[in-house]
């Protein structure tokens, strides 16, 4: 597998990280993972704006965003990626330097690493419906930062996988906020509800998607998290990411919803972002 290094393009194997880079030593870095379609990137834009602002919000200087998406191009087409649907996973740290907390000397370079990888996604899935567990959202206060520091994360996901659950859902203070790995989204009253695009949840390419897609198909949709309260009364959920598009949600906490098949709203949303990416196949 050929990836992405500092600027060269090189043996995956081949490449050997500091144990003195940051992102090792503190997880004092960004990431993100786009998608292509037939080798064409899905919302390119979006996501170097959310890379962006992380960068912004970390103070990480001396990265330039501007060949991004011809970096992510050339891994494809380096690793036989054209064909088919893949992953491009993209990292940024504050570098290596010796371990102070404070920032490196202005100047240290940061480290950016990228590779691909072939994308099978599960057809079954999105037709039938998948189980989740709600967890206390231990993370910090700031999950509109892509950072990689994601160990909350982590024991989110691996608390739904002993439950044999597909995702985990962050509670905070009564409010259902999103998943380990993607962002949740109810129907309550036909209205469609997703948690504020505030410091609390990623800000979610595939959640922005579906807003504008909800829009276009004049669904009703409120931008404010459900309740515990309200989750009992739901109509549909579905989960919304990169990787896995759009997954209805078919039980909660061992709790059926939506007579334990993918509501009306969710397929309509699912099939809608379907035609979408169809789109980019065929182009
Ligand atoms: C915590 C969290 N929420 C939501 C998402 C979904 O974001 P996107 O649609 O940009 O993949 C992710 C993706 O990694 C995530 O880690």
């Amino acid at each position: 597998m050929i990836a992405y290094y500092n600027g060269h393009f090189c043996d995956k194997a081949a490449i050997v990280i500091s144990p003195d880079d940051r992102g090792f030593l503190f997880g004092d870095g960004l990431y993100e993972v786009m998608r292509s379609y037939e080798g064409k990137l899905f919302e390119l834009e979006l996501h170097l704006a959310r890379l962006a602002y992380g960068l912004d919000q970390l103070r990480i200087t001396g990265v330039d965003l501007g060949q991004t998406g011809a970096m992510a191009q050339e891994l494809l087409l380096k690793n036989s990626l054209l064909q088919g649907d893949a992953t491009i996973y993209l990292q940024i740290t504050r570098g290596v330097a010796e371990r102070v907390h404070h920032f490196p000397a202005a100047g240290t370079p940061p480290t950016l690493y990228a590779c691909a990888r072939r994308l099978s996604p599960n057809r079954e899935l999105p037709l039938q419906g998948v189980p989740v567990v709600s967890v206390a959202d231990q993370r910090w206060s700031r999950c509109d930062i892509k950072a990689t520091g994601l160990a909350a994360n982590v024991l989110a996901s691996q608390a739904a996988k002993e439950k044999n659950a597909f995702e985990a859902l962050f509670v905070r203070g009564g409010f259902w906020l999103e998943g380990s790995r993607t962002n949740v989204f109810f129907v309550k009253n036909n209205v469609l509800r997703t948690a504020a695009a505030d410091q609390f949840i990623l800000h979610g390419v595939t959640r922005a998607v579906v807003l504008r897609l909800a829009r276009s198909l004049g669904i009703e949709n409120r931008e404010s998290a459900v309740t515990t309260e309200e989750v009992a009364q739901v109509e549909e959920a579905f989960l919304a990411g990169t990787t896995i598009e759009i997954l209805p949600i078919i039980k909660i906490d061992g709790r059926t919803i939506s007579g334990g098949q993918p509501g009306p709203i969710t397929c309509r949303l699912r099939d809608a972002l379907r035609h979408l990416t169809a789109g980019l196949r065929v182009s």
